[in-house]
């Protein structure tokens, strides 16, 4: 053998996969800010640890729009991703459409049936079978405080949405942003799903967005949460509109603003900031929700493949995932809490015990309830009908309350 096929045959072999059947995982996301792509870093790590090459799709765009867009694209071409962050009842149209594999080989080997809350069970799977594995339990009706500037304004945390209000006033008096916000449809339907939780309470909630209840759709309690949502305009600076999610919580983590409606995912900036939660910053329950609990629960579906090593990859990405180690380390960037029931949680930092304590009180009563604004409580088509009532609403100072209401009952029942 001469010197130049020696080479050749021992760099070949240093290229070679760590083991036989190593593959790669393709996965689309949209977990681009600086704290989320910390959190999505760790799995990469934990597949590429195993063998496997990691190929990053992720679609810049809070709340997925983009991503979903890019998506359908793909799959209309026939080369879907190995895995893509699909969510709440998409997962089902998703199925119906024959693209997704089928993941109950792992969902055995590790007692996915026993280690999940059963609410959590019936999203992943299509036809008895399971097709996705769930990442996480993020919780969206919570309100981020900056302590040190509330102490500055003379603010105190709000339980209501007076004293929201109340502590806005001072917030504004003295000079601070009282609210950040970004303004894209999904942060506004995000604010407004969790007024009017707070307004109509979780029966009502239900009826609206999950039994889509045209009634409470146009009703009263609606037409107040459309109130509070303009009075609520009035305390956001006016550089929002298009400003992302991130760009709001940065807001807060400098100084200038003091208080955040967003999910907790706003967490996973705080913590890439060196920031410690109950110190640094507050998260409370948004007022008049204590006890109640929207959930958004992330999602990885997976696609059906047809090499064998990337099918393996597959698997192993899904074992990774629902893995106590990858939920932990991930779920403390990420703002989140684990999906797993039995996980122990005495590391995590107060908002997310908070959060788990609520998660399962929440979980022994009505207060339960699926997130409208990220895709949980209803299909894409209505999703995408209340963004454009809300932000249509919240974009125009003249628009009236109880037209908004009826508009949303006429928007959503066009497209069932
Ligand atoms: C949600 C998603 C979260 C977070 C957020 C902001 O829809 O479930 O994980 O990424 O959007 O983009």
């Amino acid at each position: 053998m001469n010197v130049f096929f020696r080479l050749t045959a021992v760099s070949l072999v240093s290229l070679l996969p760590l083991h036989a059947s190593a593959g790669e995982v393709e996965v689309l996301h949209w977990w681009t800010s600086g704290g989320e792509k910390r959190a999505v870093d760790t799995l990469q790590q934990l597949i590429e640890k195993q063998g496997h090459t990691w190929k990053d799709f992720a679609v810049a765009g809070g709340g997925g729009e983009a991503a979903m867009t890019v998506l359908k694209t793909r799959a209309v071409s026939g080369n879907p991703p190995s895995a893509a962050q699909i969510k709440g009842p998409d997962i089902q149209e998703w199925g119906e459409l024959g693209l997704l594999g089928n993941l109950d080989e792992v969902a055995d080997e590790q007692g996915w049936d026993r280690l999940l809350p059963p609410q959590v069970v019936d999203v992943m799977k299509y036809q008895d079978n399971y097709v996705a594995v769930p990442v996480n339990v993020h919780r969206v009706n919570w309100l981020w405080i900056n302590p040190e500037v509330f102490a500055k304004a003379g603010a105190t945390p709000p339980n209501t949405l007076d004293e929201l209000f109340a502590a806005a006033d001072k917030l504004r008096e003295a000079g601070y942003i009282a609210i950040a916000h970004g303004g894209q449809p999904w942060q506004d339907a995000t604010v407004f799903e969790s007024l009017a939780l707070s307004i109509l309470g979780p029966q009502e909630y239900h009826k609206a967005f999950v039994d889509l209840d045209s009634k409470v759709l146009s009703g009263p309690g609606m037409v107040q949460a459309f109130s509070a949502l303009a009075k609520l305009r009035g305390y956001i600076d006016a550089d929002a509109a298009g400003r992302d999610w991130n760009g709001a919580t940065g807001l807060l983590i400098d100084g200038k603003a003091g208080m955040q409606i967003m999910g907790d995912w706003a967490k996973s900036e705080w913590t890439a900031a060196g920031k410690v939660a109950g110190k640094d910053y507050q998260c409370v329950p948004f007022p008049g929700t204590q006890g109640d609990f929207t959930f958004n629960i992330d999602s990885l579906a997976m696609f059906l493949l047809s090499k064998g090593e990337n099918r393996r990859a597959q698997e192993d990405l899904a074992r990774t995932v629902m893995g106590s180690e990858f939920q932990e380390i991930f779920n403390k960037n990420k703002g989140s809490i684990p999906v797993r029931l039995d996980q122990d949680m005495s590391s995590f930092d107060a908002c997310a015990q908070r959060s788990m304590a609520d998660f399962r009180e929440a979980a022994g009563n009505d207060g339960l309830q699926p997130s409208l604004a990220h895709g949980m409580a209803a299909s894409s088509y209505v999703q995408g009908a209340v963004f454009d009532v809300v932000t249509n609403f919240f974009n125009d100072p003249k628009a009236d309350p109880e037209r908004a209401a009826r508009q949303l009952a006429a928007a959503i029942a066009a497209v069932q």
